[in-house]
């Protein structure tokens, strides 16, 4: 299931705000469609923000238009996910070529690399899984296959997946609404849970293994992903369960040493407040929506990339992961 394709004058997106009951595809030409469509999350995700962004690149060169000004409108759209200004910055210095074949190459890559990731992750496990994860970090946040649920369903071909425990992951819902849709397509057992519920189940020895993408990795491995990740790693590290990341070294940000210095983006009110349009919070309270948080690299078992499986020390693994070829 690909969340974006080009149309040959620009992009056509599935609406993910109305998903599972909807499939709505919407089409982006202009640079504002694009804007609203990462900004307001019809298309969310960090990989496929980045893939948004380039085809919004590209249809801008296709009409002319000032590239720098384009690039800086997309760049102000999300602040955490590192892969969106990563694909800006590929666009730009692809100026003066064709920008339709370089958006098209970052989509194709960044598939070919979630299955890589795949293969590299399901290697990791002997035997069924019951595995947890949080968010979504499938087809639908990437350009195809998935990065934590790209292992998932890696293993899930070799017959290893008992079920995949999956949080419902508020206030955004992608875990109930996005994750468990694709899971249940590709006939995969979910066992949706409130995001609260994950503890119980680590303590009564029912998950064996938690895996999430990321939004951002640092230099030494701190990682940036929903809001609830880190709570998840900190009671993994209680309980003796493997904490995996997934993510393509387009979510690397070699610049940034710590997980302190990663932006963290802070939604409306609105999200916590109401469901669908219906208030679920008495009105006028007050009220925090950070969209992600940060969970520090002492908490990770591994970070599954398309280069391969990094252990610790982080510092030492990226640092030799960054410098080798690319392998995909
Ligand atoms: O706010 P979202 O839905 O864009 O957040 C998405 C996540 O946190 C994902 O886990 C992350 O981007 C990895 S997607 C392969």
């Amino acid at each position: 299931m690909r969340p974006i394709e080009w149309t040959g004058r620009g992009a056509r997106l599935i609406d993910q705000r109305l998903l599972p009951d909807r499939e709505v595809w919407v089409d982006c030409d202009a640079l504002e469609d694009f804007e609203i469509a990462i900004r307001d999350m019809l298309i969310r995700g960090a990989p496929a923000i980045g893939i948004c962004a380039a085809y919004g690149l590209a249809a801008a060169s296709l009409r002319g238009e000032d590239l720098d000004q384009a690039a800086a409108r997309l760049a102000a759209t999300r602040p955490t996910a590192v892969n969106l200004f990563w694909a800006i910055e590929r666009m730009l210095k692809a100026r003066g070529g064709d920008l339709v074949q370089e958006a098209i190459a970052i989509h194709e890559e960044d598939v070919a690399m979630c299955k890589a990731m795949g293969e590299h992750g399901a290697d990791l496990f002997q035997g069924k899984q019951r595995l947890l994860t949080h968010c979504n970090a499938g087809a639908l946040a990437t350009g195809d296959y998935g990065t934590a649920l790209g292992v998932i369903r890696s293993l899930a071909r070799r017959e290893q997946v008992e079920w995949v425990w999956v949080d419902e992951t508020r206030p955004y819902w992608q875990g109930a609404r996005l994750t468990a849709y694709e899971l249940h397509q590709d006939k995969i057992p979910v066992r949706l849970i409130c995001d609260n519920m994950a503890g119980h189940f680590m303590q009564r020895k029912q998950v064996d293994a938690v895996i999430t993408g990321a939004d951002r990795i640092t230099a030494q491995g701190d990682v940036a992903n929903k809001i609830g990740t880190s709570t998840l790693a900190v009671l993994c590290k209680e309980y003796g369960i493997p904490f995996y990341v997934a993510a393509p070294w387009s979510t690397v940000d070699m610049q940034m040493q710590s997980g302190w210095d990663i932006p963290i983006e802070e939604r409306s009110a609105q999200e916590v407040t109401h469901f669908r349009g219906q208030a679920v919070a008495p009105e006028g309270i007050g009220v925090a929506n950070p969209a992600f948080d940060v969970t520090f690299h002492p908490y990770i078992t591994a970070i599954i990339t398309e280069r391969g499986v990094l252990r610790p020390p982080f510092a030492e693994s990226i640092r030799i992961a960054d410098a080798a070829q690319q392998t995909v």
